[in-house]
């Protein structure tokens, strides 16, 4: 009876271990296990033996065979089934990278150099960086600047308006010097801030104009500043960010936030002339809008555009060329 018992549990691990899927093995569930298995056949047999001891020899044998073909079994199903997860998974899995080119390195868009080199320049002169919000309201952008609603000056810039509180009082800011009166609000003079940003013009873009583009403004705000002192900002900050072989110069211009205003050129080293910006004093108006008492304050302001500077720097053509995106073209710096 004994040798039955052993023969039936060897064949049955044989079994087992021969099995491969974790189907096969389900099957061989009942097929060793079952009422029809020979141990079963054993089991039922146990009656028949003579003595009590052989009985209970005999019905622990079978017990324990049992017990031994039912973890070799479970044993054997968690490693196929664990093995046919892995084969599934592996033959699910979604080769991405076949659809991908390894990227190149990146870099910062030229507009973004040109601007963390302006920061750069500016703090080493000394200045400060603030940032004010793109969506303005019409008095930071033009009242507080001087430019009350009847302005002709208004008309130079070509204002996109958001629908938002009474028609007309909200606009994607024109240009970075609502950003000085924000300044003025909140910082004790001296300030001496840039302000760099987005800006945006409802006008048809060509090859030197862009609707949305950036622009950096510079504001000093001090006891006893003079002109003397914004000709000599300008000029510093031309040799620092172009080189010793650069100079500057202010032609007189108009705009209503400062008085006298200033159009500035910058000098290449083969002698021409660049135009690059608007600077001034600012006006006692501008000063009063910002909080400030024009007697005891004074200062200069200054704007100039980022994109063009990058323009120039890298000899581009056509501004729109720039955010065309085409990877050809962004590569090159
Ligand atoms: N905001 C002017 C523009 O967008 C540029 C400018 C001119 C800024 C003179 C200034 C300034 O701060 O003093 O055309």
């Amino acid at each position: 009876m004994i040798e039955a018992i052993d023969a039936a549990r060897s064949a049955a691990e044989a079994r087992i271990a021969a099995a491969s899927t974790v189907d096969e093995l389900r099957a061989l569930d009942t097929e060793l296990l079952g009422k029809k298995s020979a141990l079963a056949d054993v089991k039922a047999g146990l009656g028949k033996l003579a003595t009590v001891e052989e009985k209970k020899s005999a019905g622990q044998a079978v017990n324990e065979a049992m017990t031994a073909v039912r973890s070799a079994l479970d044993a054997r199903i968690a490693v196929v089934a664990r093995a046919e997860r892995d084969v599934q998974l592996a033959a699910e899995a979604l080769d991405l990278t076949e659809h991908f080119v390894a990227p190149g390195r990146g870099r910062p868009h030229i507009v973004t150099q040109a601007w963390q080199r302006l920061e750069d320049v500016f703090v080493g002169l000394g200045f400060q960086v603030a940032e004010g919000p793109e969506v303005e309201t019409d008095w930071y952008n033009f009242e507080a600047l001087n430019m009350p609603p009847s302005h002709p000056a208004r008309s130079m810039h070509d204002t996109f308006y958001v629908d938002h509180g009474a028609t007309g009082s909200t606009v994607l800011r024109t240009h970075t010097s609502p950003v000085q009166i924000r300044v003025m609000q909140t910082v004790k003079p001296p300030i001496y801030m840039i302000m760099p940003g987005r800006v945006f013009r409802n006008e048809t873009t060509d090859a030197t104009h862009l609707a949305v583009f950036h622009q950096i403004e510079g504001l000093v705000i001090d006891k006893g500043i003079t002109l003397a002192d914004l000709a000599g900002t300008i000029d510093a900050f031309t040799k620092a960010f172009f080189g010793e072989g650069f100079g500057s110069r202010l032609r007189p211009s108009y705009f209503p936030f400062t008085e006298p205003s200033a159009e500035f050129d910058i000098r290449t080293p083969d002698g021409s002339w660049l135009e690059l910006g608007g600077c001034g004093m600012v006006h006692p108006n501008v000063l009063r809008a910002g909080g400030l008492d024009p007697e005891e304050w004074s200062g200069f302001a200054f704007g100039f555009g980022i994109d063009r500077m990058a323009k120039e720097r890298h000899g581009v053509g056509d501004v729109r060329e720039m955010y065309t995106n085409d990877i050809r073209f962004i590569e090159q710096f």
